[in-house]
Formats: C-alpha cells, sequence, structure tokens
C-alpha cells in the first residue's frame, strides 16, 4: 500500500494501468488498494474517469538521504512508515544492542505515548514523531533537567522557522500562547547513577490542521505559520538544536541553561495549579531550581516540585 502511496505522492495524476504495472497488480487490485489508503492513511485521492488518481495534496515524506544532506543532524536515522510507538521502538533498538545516539522517525505512530498515560495523536505524514536514544554515564547530573533542555532546542527549532511566539510551559511543553504545539516524553532504561540509556521522545504538530482527536487545546506549526512545512528540514534544524543543547548541558548541567530556560517560560510569575494525581497545589510560578525543578510560591513560602507525573495549570486568577 504504501508503495502504491510513494508513486502517487508527487500529487499529479496516474492511470490505474501505470500504476498496476509498476506494482504488478491489476487494476481492480490498484482500486482496492486506494481505498484502503483513504480509509487507514486518511488521505484523499481524486479519481477522474480518463485521467486516473491523483493525491488531493502532494505528500512530502520524510527522507534519510535529505536528513543527511542537511549536514546539520549528527545521528544515524532510521525511518518507519507506520510504528506502536517511536520511543518504544526505540527502547527495543536498546534491547537489540543498537548502538546510541541514533534517532528513530516515523509517518505516523498507532500507539504513540504522551505523559501521563496519554495517547499522542499521530496522523500519517502530518507530524513529526521522533525518539533520540542516548548513553549516559555521567551520574544523575547528566538526567538533571534533560527534559526541559529538550524543551529548550525545541522551542528553538520552531521559532528559527518561523513559529516566532512559541515558548515554554513547565516541565517540557512547547506552546504558543495556551496551545501547545509540541511534547516531550523521556524514557529511561538501566540505573540512571551510573550507565543507562535515555530517550527523547519529541511529537511536533507540523501540518496537522484539523482533527477531533486530541483533547487539550493544540495548534501546528502550518497553523502558526499559514503554510506548509518540510518536515526533513524540521529534523535537521531539530538535530541540530538538540545536539547545541545537550553539549551544552553534558558539559555543565542544567544552571548553564536554567535562566535562559525561565526567560522563554510563559508562565513565570503566573498563579497555577499543579497537580499531582488527585492532590491539586495552588501557587505562583517563580521560577526552576538548578535541577529544574519547578519553584512555587505557596502560601507566601518557596517550594520545589519535581516529577514526571506533575502537570501545571493556569488558575482562573492568574
Ligand atoms: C506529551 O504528552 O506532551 C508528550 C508527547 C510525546 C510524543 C512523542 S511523539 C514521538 C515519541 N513517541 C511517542 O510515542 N511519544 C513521543
Amino acid at each position: 500500500m504504501l508503495t502504491l502511496l510513494k508513486l502517487l505522492k508527487d500529487g499529479r495524476f496516474h492511470s490505474g494501468q501505470a500504476l498496476g504495472v509498476a506494482l504488478g497488480i491489476s487494476r481492480s487490485a490498484v482500486w482496492k488498494q486506494l481505498q484502503h489508503l483513504e480509509a487507514e492513511l486518511g488521505l484523499s485521492v481524486h479519481k477522474v474517469r480518463g485521467r486516473g488518481y491523483q493525491l488531493a495534496k502532494p505528500l512530502l515524506l520524510l527522507d534519510a538521504a535529505e536528513i543527511s544532506a542537511g549536514g546539520l543532524c549528527e545521528w544515524p536515522v532510521h525511518i518507519f512508515d507506520s510504528i506502536d510507538s517511536t520511543n518504544a521502538e526505540a527502547l527495543r533498538s536498546i534491547e537489540r544492542g543498537v548502538e546510541a545516539p541514533f534517532m528513530v522517525l516515523a509517518e505516523r505512530q498507532i500507539a504513540g505515548r504522551g505523559r501521563r498515560g496519554r495517547k499522542w495523536v499521530s496522523p500519517f505524514a502530518d507530524n513529526l514523531y521522533c525518539s533520540v536514544v542516548l548513553r549516559i554515564e555521567g551520574g544523575m547530573r547528566q538526567i538533571e533537567g534533560l527534559s526541559l533542555v529538550v524543551g529548550l532546542a525545541v522551542m528553538h527549532a520552531l521559532r528559527d522557522m518561523g513559529v516566532s511566539k512559541a515558548g515554554l510551559k513547565w516541565p517540557n511543553d512547547v506552546l504558543v500562547g495556551e496551545k501547545k504545539i509540541a511534547g516531550i516524553l523521556l524514557e529511561l532504561v538501566g540505573d540512571p547513577a551510573d550507565v543507562c540509556h535515555v530517550v527523547l521522545g519529541v511529537g511536533v504538530n507540523v501540518n496537522m490542521q484539523s482533527t477531533d482527536e486530541v483533547d487539550q487545546q493544540w495548534t501546528s506549526m502550518c497553523l502558526e505559520a499559514r503554510r506548509d512545512f518540510d518536515r526533513n528540514e524540521l529534523v535537521v534544524r531539530l538535530g541540530a538544536k538538540l545536539q547545541q543543547y545537550l553539549r551544552l548541558h553534558h558539559a555543565s548541567g542544567f544552571t548553564a541553561i536554567q535562566l535562559e530556560w525561565e526567560q522563554y517560560h510563559l508562565w513565570q510569575g503566573r498563579a497555577v495549579s499543579l497537580i499531582a494525581g488527585v492532590n491539586q497545589i495552588d501557587g505562583v510560578v517563580m521560577g526552576v531550581d538548578r535541577q529544574g525543578a519547578l519553584r512555587l510560591k505557596v502560601d507566601g513560602v518557596e517550594k520545589i516540585f519535581s516529577g514526571g507525573e506533575l502537570s501545571l495549570r493556569l488558575r482562573d486568577d492568574s
């Protein structure tokens, strides 16, 4: 089915006969595959008698050669047409002994994972689903604040590409205003105090324009900048920004990034509720500490919070 899609991706008309010859199947089998393409991948195909088939919109697919030609992303890249989750595939690759660092990308995810057990909506060829695997040997210091560092790198990649209002929300969401444009999910295997592997999972809404499936306020690069984006260019720029900030973090720890992170924190000084399971703590955001934990003023006293299961909400009176 995806071979057929690759023949159609230029957005031009292709006759059923020519497609059948290229694929070594009958014209009616081509028709059946097209029905599947529409139903399964949510793509729309124009069918015009006498001319053949045409995708409603040309498709720019992920392309390893184009990414490496960009010259900025040093990591080997593994691209999948369809996968459960790039983070899950990254973890399987670690298990199989694939040597880190490397990057896993997919055109779509069937079971994309979000923070706190949520699903990450991952339609075909619209967005970026990316997992970078690192091997970490330096003990806890190399992990502290890492997810915030990834958020900062993602935000800069988006800004460089024209999403000038992208900002951060603790711990690692990238927002435009109050709408989420990118999310980050770190998963770790091994002993963080000794040697471990960390998977930096990054999902960016790139060309998605509509969906009923996302249950929070969201936006995309396309909706913000009013143009389509080439996801290969985003991978190149994101890879370069990640490498730049990870190098700084590796050499100097989160303290080297703390002030810059706060500068881009959209909720600095805002009245928020911190949600931890069924518990809620109200306070005012003061910033982050040297490890990337949240500093919150609660009843006039500064308190520190950290942990992957925490999330923030703006209070009505903020
Ligand atoms: C969040 O909930 O904000 C985190 C979303 C992380 C989504 C990305 S998409 C690529 C990688 N693979 C996954 O299954 N999840 C992350």
